[in-house]
């Protein structure tokens, strides 16, 4: 049965344009070859980095344009980092990149164990000023949401704000996204799809299969 997501402050779905529809169509698609796969990936993950920047908050300003005319602008005053959850979430680097020119990322490696799906914790490398800093979180799928919330934890044991971390996610469950937001009210979810449910094997239905599988092996 799924369980109904609702959409808020701090669950941000992208818009569900045709463009978006048209990129997950490609990538959800069991018959997409892994060149196609990584490359509609990358695209929607650029609209996720995108609407990541667009949440921090802002200051206003004023640029002195050509000729003395002015205009009235925004500049973003804090410091960011990302942190992807390996091996997935090493696919979310390079789009954060292309947006923020020689960004700090620290590494999270968290696998699910395949027979309980449960997540366990086998390293973490992580910027050591990441208490001072906005952080990207990169995972792009969010099943149980086991992995997501394992991650948080230890960004909160380093000193990282709660209402500081943005968790960057390509697809998600409802189950997940609900058992995140009851643990972590603050941390914006923001995501290009949530789906119907989970299946038996807690993967996401209709879903898009093994991310990582897809992107880097098969
Ligand atoms: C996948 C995915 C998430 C996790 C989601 O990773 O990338 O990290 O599962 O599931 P959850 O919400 O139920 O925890 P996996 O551990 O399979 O490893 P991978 O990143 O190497 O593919
Ligand atoms: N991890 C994936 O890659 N896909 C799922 O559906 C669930 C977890
Ligand atoms: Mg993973």
């Amino acid at each position: 049965m799924s369980v109904p997501v609702e959409v808020d402050n701090n669950v941000i779905l992208l818009p569900q344009t045709k463009q978006l529809i048209g990129l997950y169509s490609i990538i959800r698609d069991r018959e997409t070859k892994r060149g196609d796969f990584v490359f509609y990936s990358d695209r929607i993950i650029r609209l996720l980095v995108e609407e990541g920047l667009n949440q921090l908050p802002v200051e206003e300003t004023i640029i002195e344009c050509h000729g003395g005319h002015r205009y009235k602008g925004s500049r973003f005053l804090g410091k960011i980092c990302g942190v992807s959850i390996v091996r997935a979430g090493e696919s979310m680097e390079m789009g954060l990149r292309d947006c923020c020119r020689s960004v700090r990322i620290g590494k999270i490696l968290i696998q699910r164990d395949e027979e309980t799906a449960l997540p366990k914790l086998f390293y973490e490398k992580l910027p050591e000023d990441i208490s001072e800093r906005y952080v990207f979180l990169l995972d792009p799928m969010l099943a149980t949401g086991g992995s997501a919330m394992m991650a948080v934890e230890v960004l909160l044991a380093r000193g990282v704000k709660m209402d500081r971390i943005f968790f960057l996610n390509l697809l998600a469950a409802p189950e997940g996204i609900k058992a995140f937001r009851d643990r972590y009210p603050d941390v914006k979810i923001i995501t290009g799809g949530i789906d119907e449910k989970l299946d038996e094997d807690k993967f996401i239905v209709p879903g898009l299969g093994d991310f990582g599988d897809r992107y880097y092996c098969i």
